[in-house]
């Protein structure tokens, strides 16, 4: 295949191709017990600024499931904690904020990201674009609303009550916030395009709790700004986005991430010309392999309304996952 394009390259620009592309958000990560050997006794966070534990972790799920891409292992919090802001990541919980943002002064005190700070992603990129051939490697970054959410909160929250809070309260803080979160995850991003991905995605995750006109006001200007005039093609995803599928097209896609909710066919006439990813429900890989196969098949017919379709999950491999499955998975993606 030497010197053709990479498929998920050429499905992404909404070139014709045999067979959808297919990977899976957290294919790296718990479901696999290699990984949990890597991680035995290592922090989180820790791993992700090891670029040979990085570039190990990220070939695991491509040596055993023979996906079409690479997602590079980090976390959306890890430019957060280069730009010097103090948080950890807490096995069983998440992401958790030493001094929560609430107050203008909070937000002063939030420093740019030097590309410096993060040298040791592009490091670990140089390592893994010397052993993927024609798997293509996926950047990502989180978005200025969800990078805000867990600093706000000061942790995970179900409805981002103190976020919301901010947001209504004092936009002029709000604004500054998600501006400087903005600012981080564009130098972060071009970090990771300088130093050779393909694609990038910027995980939005929790932009779902929010209205559509909310998110026009108060979040699309500022993952515009992160994602306008980027050089590679940008998958711009979110969790119970069917509302904002235009919206989130309009801040920058050239593919949109659709959760299990919304099926392929509905989101291809809210979003036209747009290329899709997604979305089979990651709860199914838990049912019997019947089952399994048929909601592939179904969701790669929907994904044919769209101009080009990324074969993924709705939302990220859960960690009881059998792994066999996500193997068998890619075979029925590939021969279909
Ligand atoms: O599989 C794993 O859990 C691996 C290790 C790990 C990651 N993040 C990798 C990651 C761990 C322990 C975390 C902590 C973390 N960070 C959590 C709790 C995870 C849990 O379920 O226990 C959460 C919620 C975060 C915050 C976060 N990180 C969000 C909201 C996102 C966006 C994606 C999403 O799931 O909505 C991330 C990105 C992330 N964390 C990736 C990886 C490997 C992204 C790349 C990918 O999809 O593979």
């Amino acid at each position: 295949m030497g010197g053709t394009m990479k498929l998920l390259l050429r499905a992404a620009r909404g070139e014709a191709v045999p067979r959808p592309p297919v990977w899976f958000m957290r294919q790296a990560g718990r479901s696999l017990p290699e990984y949990r050997a890597l991680r035995a006794d290592v922090g989180m966070l820790e791993s992700c600024r090891r670029p040979d534990l990085v570039c190990e972790i990220t070939l695991q799920p491509v040596r055993r499931h023979k996906v079409d891409a690479a997602i590079l292992f980090s976390d959306i919090v890890v430019p957060l904690r280069a730009a010097g802001i103090d948080l950890d990541i807490v096995a069983g919980t998440g992401p958790v904020v030493a001094s929560p943002v609430r107050t203008a002064d909070d937000v002063a005190a939030i420093r740019p990201l030097e590309p410096g700070d993060v040298a040791f992603v592009a490091e670990a990129i140089r390592l893994l674009l010397a052993e993927l051939g024609e798997t293509a490697l996926i950047g990502f970054a989180g978005a200025p609303f969800t990078l805000a959410s867990y600093l706000v909160e000061g942790g995970p929250s179900r409805h981002h009550a103190k976020t919301k809070a901010l947001m209504y309260g004092a936009p002029d803080v709000w604004h500054a916030l998600c501006a400087r979160l903005a600012s981080i995850t564009r130098v972060f991003l071009e970090v990771q395009i300088a130093a050779g991905v393909d694609a990038v995605q910027l995980f939005d995750s929790w932009a779902g709790s929010l209205s559509e006109a909310d998110y026009r006001r108060y979040v699309l200007p500022h993952s515009r700004a992160v994602l306008d005039g980027l050089t590679v093609p940008r998958i711009h995803f979110g969790v119970g986005t069917g509302e904002l599928l235009p919206a989130m097209a309009e801040a920058g896609a050239d593919v949109v991430g659709v959760d299990w909710r919304t099926p392929l066919d509905v989101a291809a006439s809210r979003v036209p010309g747009k290329v899709l990813q997604g979305n089979l429900d990651p709860c199914v890989l838990t049912a019997p392999w019947p089952v399994v196969a048929a909601e592939t098949r179904r969701v790669v017919a929907e994904g044919k309304k769209a101009p080009g379709h990324i074969f993924n999950l709705g939302h990220g491999v859960l960690p009881e996952t059998d792994p066999d499955v996500l193997t068998r998975l890619v075979e029925v993606v590939q021969s279909s």
